[in-house]
């Protein structure tokens, strides 16, 4: 019976003001492979907690077999995942993508990227992660009568993505339960000037502009406190010279931006103490999203 591997990229999301629009591919990978079997569902690689028909790989696989009409028979999902969960390196989106991306390759690749897109933000309700998991680099999206579209947008190479990520989890859902219901009118414009000139920035490696442009009012102010730590690692990313800092996603990894090749290490010399439980972790931009590495 037919098997294939497929690989997704981890994704950083928001990007300070980008609030569930902009997002960028990591390359650091889940690599998913799924097996056709005559009847059950069978997971090896992952938490036991996660190896039932709930798994986002299998709602996806699910989905995207209901999009292609063809009848879901038995599967062995085997999992081996290098995006940590729930960190805010859109480790949902990762699995939703493999899952829609394997049926559709089992089925002679007949769904392309933009409809894996759209079955899949169906699940996870917004884009911002599973556009740049899906299509890779840097995108924005946006949703228009309860459909997804996402651009690319050029992103300068040299980029550093340095990942702060804690040895503790939080959820996205108690990440989204801290924002408000409504913000101030001058917040919104905070937020869309700043939004625009961040793209900039990222397009012309400016480290100037993005120290002005990375700031946003719609989630981290609401956010930060979640996140043990944050004013501190702040402090000593800012201290080293960073671009740019802000909460990767829903958190609670945080994300430093710099364009000098020796940052990372700058950062983790000055964490001192805080080393033990933060991982720093540089990451280049992946440009291929997912793609079927097997057979
Ligand atoms: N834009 C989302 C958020 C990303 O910040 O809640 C996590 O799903």
């Amino acid at each position: 019976m037919a098997k294939i591997t497929v690989r997704v990229p981890a994704s950083t999301a928001n990007l300070g003001p980008g609030f569930d629009s902009f997002g960028c591919a990591l390359k650091l990978y889940n690599e998913l492979t799924f097996e056709e079997r005559e009847e059950g569902l069978t997971f090896s690689g992952c938490d036991p907690q996660y190896a039932n028909e709930r798994n986002l790989a299998y709602v996806a696989y699910k989905a995207a077999m209901a999009e292609l009409e063809k009848p879901v028979g038995g599967l062995h999902i085997h999992i081996d995942a290098k995006v940590p969960v729930s960190r805010g390196l859109g480790s949902s989106a990762a699995l939703l993508a493999g899952g829609a991306m394997a049926a559709s390759a089992l089925n002679g690749g007949r769904l392309d990227k933009e409809t894996l897109l759209r079955i899949t933000t169906g699940i996870e309700g917004h884009p911002d992660n599973l556009a740049p998991a899906i299509f890779g680099g840097l995108t924005a999206s946006l949703m228009e009568d309860g459909l997804p579209l996402s651009m690319p947008f050029p992103l300068n190479p040299d980029w550093q993505f340095i990942a702060l990520i804690p040895d503790f989890e939080l959820s996205t859902k108690m990440a989204r339960a801290a924002l408000p219901k409504s913000v101030p009118h001058r917040d919104a414009v905070y937020n869309v000037s700043h939004a625009a000139l961040v793209l900039k920035a990222l397009e012309l490696g400016d480290e100037g502009l993005l120290r002005k442009a990375l700031g946003d009012r719609l989630h981290q102010p609401y956010r930060k406190d979640l996140i043990a730590g944050y004013d501190e690692l702040r402090a000593i990313a800012m201290d080293c010279g960073a671009a740019g800092f802000c909460i990767s996603g829903a958190g609670p990894t945080l994300l430093c931006l710099s364009m000098e090749p020796s940052m990372a290490d700058k950062i983790r010399r000055a964490l001192g103490d805080l080393a033990c439980h933060w991982q720093v972790l540089p990451l280049r931009v992946d440009t291929q999203g997912t793609r079927v590495v097997h057979p």
